[in-house]
Order: structure tokens, then C-alpha cells, then sequence
């Protein structure tokens, strides 16, 4: 069943070299073209990676996670408003998707597009991961692809044999993301009862990986909640891939 799969789901860090069927390559990627898309518009784009040389440069690119090297397939979803300007200069009709509307448009039909491809991947046996680093490191990466106006590196998704066997990772209770009828905003000891239990996992589990701990201890951080502030995700690191982010926008004619 659809359902048995999702909740099955796991991202996978860990690869083997083995190859993947051309003829499965081909269902992922039908899979993700059969996606709910936009006015049945695609504003999207998706770049294959196989070369391992290829995969070693993109692994500098992506801060040095170890899985981009491992993995033999790598497919980068670009929102992409490029050809269909190009199709409608052709037919005398005037592009407007030069605003930052079309970009998240063609943004979120980016991750529907990889979503289905990392369902139908997963369905084969194959093991994925989404890359944020490809957010974070967009102008870098939009200058490696040789990505013209319109067209911005917005998730990749590493594809592979998974070499490692995981437990399933928690979530939030599902009363904690649902509001009836109307936004219910959280008081704080809400908070703090829907987040008891991810306070535990997730600390054990980062305090497991001998590198991360590492960080956090020498960060002085206490509690889960300052991992994600002080040591994964600092302010000044979104302010800079912010800023840089905001000049691709201008960049490729989204702003
Ligand atoms: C958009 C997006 C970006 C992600 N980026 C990374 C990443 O760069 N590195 C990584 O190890 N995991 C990444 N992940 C995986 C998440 O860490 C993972 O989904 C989350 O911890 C929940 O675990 P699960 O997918 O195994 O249930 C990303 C997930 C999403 C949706």
C-alpha cells in the first residue's frame, strides 16, 4: 500500500556503489514528470550526475556530506522558468514569469516533482536523501551547472543501494501541526510537551556521531533546540546564504 511506504520512509546516508537500472532511472524520472504541476506548466528542470568526478566536485559544493560521493546517482531539481519563456517568445506571446511568485510557483512544484521521485526510487529498493545543501550553496552550484536566467538549483536527491539499516525517525504528534478550524497558537507548556520526546532522540542521536559531539560540546550547547541554533544552523550562516541567495534571485530575473 502507498500508505505502508511513506510511513516506511528513511533517509539514507550510507551507500553502495552498485549502479542503478537504466530502466528504473527511466520510472523515477517518468514518476516525477507525472507530478501535480502548475497550470500543467513543469517550470522545472532536473540534472543527472552519474560521472564520479563529477560527483567528487559536487561533493565540495555540498559542505563534504560523504553520501554524494558514495551514491551512484544524484538528480538536482532546478526551478526553471527558462524554457517555457523561451516557448512562448517563440509564439509571440509576452514571458511574465519574472517575479518572485513564479519562482516559488516553480519552487514548489520542484519538491512535488522530487518527492514522487524519491517515492517511486524508494519503491525499487533504493535508499534517498534530499540535500538542503543545495539551498544553502545555490549561486555556487547555479555556476557549476551553467544554469542560464531562470533557472536556480533548488534540492538534489542523493539515489542508491542503502548500505546501512536504520530505525525509523520520530515526528512530532500529529495534534501538534493540526489546528482546527482556525491557527491555535502554542502556549509554552504546549511546546514544551510536544517536543519531550524529540528533545531525547535527537540529542542521543547527535551526541552519538563522534564529530558532532565534538562541535557541540565545544559550543557550550546544552539541549537539543541550541544544536539546531548554535551548531547546525547558525544565524550568521543563514544570513550569508541569505544574502548571497537574494542576489542569484536578481541574478536570474526572479526579482
Ligand atoms: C529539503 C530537505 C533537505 C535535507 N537536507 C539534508 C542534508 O543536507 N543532509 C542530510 O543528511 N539530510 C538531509 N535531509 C534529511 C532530513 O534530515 C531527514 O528527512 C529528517 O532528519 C527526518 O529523517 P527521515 O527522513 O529519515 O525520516 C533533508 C531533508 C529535506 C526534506
Amino acid at each position: 500500500m502507498v500508505y505502508d511506504h511513506i510511513c516506511s520512509h528513511k533517509s539514507i546516508r550510507s551507500y553502495k556503489e552498485t549502479p542503478i537500472p537504466n530502466g528504473e532511472l527511466d520510472k523515477i524520472l517518468e514518476a516525477a514528470t507525472r507530478a501535480s504541476t502548475s497550470g500543467n506548466i513543469q517550470p522545472y528542470s532536473i540534472i543527472i550526475t552519474k560521472n564520479p568526478e563529477n560527483r567528487a566536485e559536487l561533493y565540495e559544493l555540498h559542505h563534504r556530506q560523504e553520501m554524494i560521493l558514495q551514491a551512484p546517482l544524484l538528480l538536482t531539481f532546478c526551478t526553471d522558468w527558462n524554457r517555457m519563456t523561451k516557448w512562448c517568445e517563440l509564439n509571440n506571446a509576452k514571458p511574465t514569469w519574472d517575479n518572485l511568485l513564479c519562482f516559488l510557483v516553480g519552487t514548489g512544484d520542484v519538491f512535488i516533482a522530487a518527492q514522487n521521485a524519491a517515492l517511486t526510487a524508494e519503491s525499487f529498493g533504493l535508499g534517498i536523501c534530499y540535500m538542503g545543501t543545495t539551498l544553502n550553496n545555490a549561486p555556487k552550484l547555479a555556476k557549476y551547472f551553467e544554469c542560464p536566467k531562470g533557472v536556480i538549483p533548488v534540492t538534489t536527491l542523493v539515489i542508491g543501494y542503502p548500505d546501512e539499516d536504520l530505525e525509523l525517525r520520530g515526528r512530532l504528534p500529529i495534534k501538534g501541526i493540526l489546528h482546527e478550524e482556525k491557527y491555535q497558537d502554542y502556549s509554552d507548556s504546549a511546546v514544551a510537551e510536544l517536543y519531550q520526546e524529540k528533545e531525547a532522540e535527537g540529542w542521543n542521536r547527535y551526541m552519538a556521531y563522534p564529530d558532532l559531539k565534538a562541535k557541540i560540546e565545544e559550543a557550550g550547547v546544552t539541549n537539543l533546540a541550541q544544536v539546531y541554533t548554535d551548531v547546525k544552523y547558525t544565524a550568521n550562516e543563514n544570513a550569508d546564504a541569505s544574502k548571497a541567495f537574494l542576489e542569484l534571485l536578481k541574478e536570474k530575473d526572479y526579482l
